[in-house]
């Protein structure tokens, strides 16, 4: 065999997912262990959703409907958006994807934060365009060096908001102005992954953006349910665009991209508002308790309204990530995102936070931090 393989996919450095307990457990001989790596709802599934996909089960020898129609309806029904203005992905993931492949060429610039979530780069790389990396400034993106960033080459700028790992996000007059000042040909795209947690008087009102047309680059914001809707192992997000930008996205998705079993848990669960609204209480509640207990053992945890937080463990964050992993407890450590003492953690259930906290003041006495 001789492979030849192109150099933008060589360079590629594999997305680090947060480790699987399996793996932990196999490679320290231990059992129930925990992980609040990956910003998943610790909650679980809503029960419509587990129902709906059993129910589904029997049709599995059938493809599924290629235009997602019933899904796209209820969405467009909640949303308040037109059917054609949803392009649905296996993931938001996915919906990253067809942006880069649909508008990037190679050569061409995208433009994103450090640190923010890292999936914007690599689908970049594989297009062989040219990423534009600005780093956070004070944990907040910069929008002003974005701007000055941007040139006749820029055809994308991604934006996580609220911020993966920071928690933090910008409001509608920032993101207005931001807007204004930049030229009509770049499209911006919002990535609201985690917007559910956001209080709703604070969100950006993203449609009227992405019909207000005139004077401003297009808009695109990104959505899942692998989050407040607690969906992530089924691949599951949506994209909510003009609806020209989304003609061009289904141009290069595959005509079934939405598994069966994706399809109706996703429907279901949009139907649940018990289980969101419940998830959106549990996580703001953890949150706050978590913070409290963080800050009496001396570390310092950041603000959020997400169901994550960044926190300062004033000392060596991937020592401390290694011995709280000997205690079954996953988190991350930030040291790769460019803060080398901070860990970000998911706000879990009461056991797995009380679980956390424990952990947390061992290791922290073991290796002397506080
Ligand atoms: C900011 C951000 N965007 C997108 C995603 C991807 O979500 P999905 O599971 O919908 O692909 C994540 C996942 O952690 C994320 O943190």
């Amino acid at each position: 065999m001789k492979l030849e393989i192109p150099e933008n996919i060589g360079a590629i450095v594999p997305y680090p997912p947060g480790k699987p307990l399996e793996e932990l457990e196999r490679e320290y001989g231990i059992s129930d262990s925990i992980k609040l790596a990956s910003n998943e709802n610790g909650w679980g599934p809503s029960p419509k959703a587990v129902e709906a996909i059993e129910q589904c089960l029997r049709g599995l020898h059938r493809y599924p409907d290629g235009s997602s129609f019933y899904l796209t309806e209820a969405l467009a029904g909640k949303l308040g958006a037109g059917m054609d203005e949803i392009v649905l992905g296996n993931g938001s993931n996915e919906v990253i994807e067809f942006l880069v492949k649909a508008f990037v060429r190679t050569g061409d610039e995208v433009i994103s934060s450090h640190p923010s979530f890292l999936m914007y780069q690599k689908f970049v790389q594989v297009r062989g365009g040219r990423n534009r990396v600005v780093p956070l400034k004070e944990m907040l993106h910069d929008l002003g060096a974005i701007i000055n960033t941007v040139n006749e080459k820029t055809r994308l700028i991604f934006l996580d908001n609220p911020n993966n790992p920071c928690g933090t996000f910008f409001s509608t007059r920032e993101f207005e102005d931001f807007l204004r000042r930049l030229p009509e040909s770049v499209i911006v795209v919002l990535d609201e992954a985690y917007v559910d947690f956001v209080k709703a008087e604070q969100r950006i009102d993203i449609l009227s953006y992405i019909r207000k047309s005139e004077g401003i680059p297009a808009v695109v914001a990104l959505r899942t349910f692998s989050k407040a809707f607690g969906l992530a192992g089924l691949r599951v997000g949506f994209g909510l665009m003009h609806r020209d930008i989304a003609d061009v996205l289904h141009r290069v998705r595959q005509p079934f991209n939405i598994n069966l079993p994706a399809q109706a848990g996703a429907l279901a669960a949009l139907s649940d508002d018990v289980h969101y609204h419940a998830t959106l209480n549990k996580t703001r509640l953890g949150r706050k308790w978590l913070q409290e207990e963080v800050k009496k053992l001396g570390c310092v945890p950041y603000d959020s309204q997400t169901n994550f937080f960044l926190i300062d463990v004033k000392g060596d964050a991937t020592i401390l990530y290694e011995s709280m992993l000997r205690k079954g407890v996953i988190v991350r450590s930030m040291a790769a995102y460019g803060y080398p003492d901070f860990i970000r953690i998911t706000v879990g259930t009461r056991d797995e936070n009380e679980r956390f906290v424990t952990a947390l003041a061992d290791s922290l006495s073991e290796l002397g931090y506080v």
